[in-house]
């Protein structure tokens, strides 16, 4: 039994943005001090084989930690000596939003899963990227997810995703236009060709680099394949499948099913993964797989459908801070088993 296992029946009888605070104060106490030299300790694993190169930067291993547990970069160092080979903030928003009223975030505790409509609560691109370059970075790569602030209409997006950019660029080693929150109204329209060649090709001609796009598993195929065709037209390096989703899958048992906002965790899991399928199929570009990853098989999983790099969010919340430890020794195991001499070899095996 690990210490996760006393803890959280504890944290779980919070409300659960309060317990996600909570997490977020005692990770900021460590960070810097040698209790997070002792985590990394414990968490990380050092093994050639696990290392990925993409976008431009090293990875020392494939798992990193999903937007949206840490939106305002407060503490990207104290999540990289859990053993996570890069850490995506944000969404940061070009303004600092409230996001939605409480409660906005629910546990679907049967279902290992959480609903959020957090709606890019956020303290917006000039505190965050003030923050970015002022404190020290991870040593791993960081990646900045970036949104539309609520009150910048649809046709003003390519303006309101710049403005960010600016903000943050010095510090991103790479950075996501997300389309694909559910909760920010009309912000998954601009997943259409013509919306995503705007504010892609802005950002690009910024000198956006490396520039990924993340996507929705809501998307029907073909605009999916539109989407796609934007990223092989405009510069981008890259694509982020998935975010969360909107749907209710049968299986589902918890109440807060019923719940307004966007399913993660294990409920998504086949989704996501057919979502890194199809896409990886379709492009060239490295794909960053994630959506209810809780374990090493998971996470295999995405790789072998053709993700480079994954992610994960809600399962750090059902499995604890030993996850990405956890994962990443168990895909040394798989991948002796199957005969991959690296996780770059095993890359869309399955495709
Ligand atoms: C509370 C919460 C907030 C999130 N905020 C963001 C966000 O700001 N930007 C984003 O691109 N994704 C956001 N996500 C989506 C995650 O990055 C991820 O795509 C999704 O949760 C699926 O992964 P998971 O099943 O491992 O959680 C958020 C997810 C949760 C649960």
């Amino acid at each position: 039994m690990g210490a996760y296992d006393l803890l959280k029946p504890a944290l779980f009888r919070l409300p659960p943005e309060t317990a996600h605070g909570l997490i977020h104060r005692l990770l900021g106490r460590v960070q810097g001090t040698p209790i997070a030299d002792a985590l990394a300790e414990r968490y990380a694993v050092d093994d050639d084989r696990l290392a990925v190169d993409a976008f431009g930067s090293a990875f020392p291993n494939p798992v990193g930690v999903a937007a949206g547990f840490d939106k305002n970069a407060h503490v990207p160092r104290a999540l990289a000596s859990l053993g996570f080979s890069h850490v995506e903030v944000g969404g940061v928003t070009a303004e600092r939003q409230p996001g939605n009223p409480r409660p906005r975030l629910f546990r679907l505790r049967e279902d290992e899963a959480l609903v959020n409509r957090m709606g890019f609560n956020n303290e917006g691109a000039d505190r965050v990227g003030e923050r970015l370059d002022r404190d020290p970075l991870p040593e791993v790569p960081v990646g900045i997810n970036i949104g539309k602030s609520k009150s910048t209409p649809l046709e003003d997006a390519p303006d309101d995703y710049l403005y960010t950019y600016e903000r943050v660029a010095d510090a991103g080693d790479y950075f996501v236009v997300n389309v694909s929150s559910p909760n920010t109204p009309g912000l998954r329209e601009l997943q259409n060709r013509e919306a995503l060649e705007g504010i892609l090709g802005t950002l690009a001609d910024a000198g956006a680099d490396p520039l990924l796009v993340k996507l929705s598993p809501d998307l029907p195929e073909p605009a999916v394949d539109d989407a796609l065709g934007v990223v092989d037209d405009a510069r981008v390096d890259g694509v982020i499948a998935t975010n969360t989703t909107t749907s209710r899958p049968d299986s589902l048992r918890s109440h807060n099913r019923a719940e307004r906002g966007g399913l993660s965790g294990k409920p998504i899991e086949s989704l996501a993964t057919e979502r890194v399928r199809y896409v990886a199929e379709r492009t060239d570009v490295p794909v960053i797989g994630v959506g209810g990853i809780s374990d090493a098989a998971g996470a295999y999983e995405k790789i072998r459908a053709g993700a480079s790099l994954v992610q994960l969010y809600t399962g750090l919340v059902y499995e604890g801070p030993g996850l990405a430890r956890d994962i990443n020794e168990g895909l040394v195991e798989l991948l002796e088993r199957d005969g991959f001499d690296s996780v770059e070899d095993a890359v869309g095996a399955d495709l």
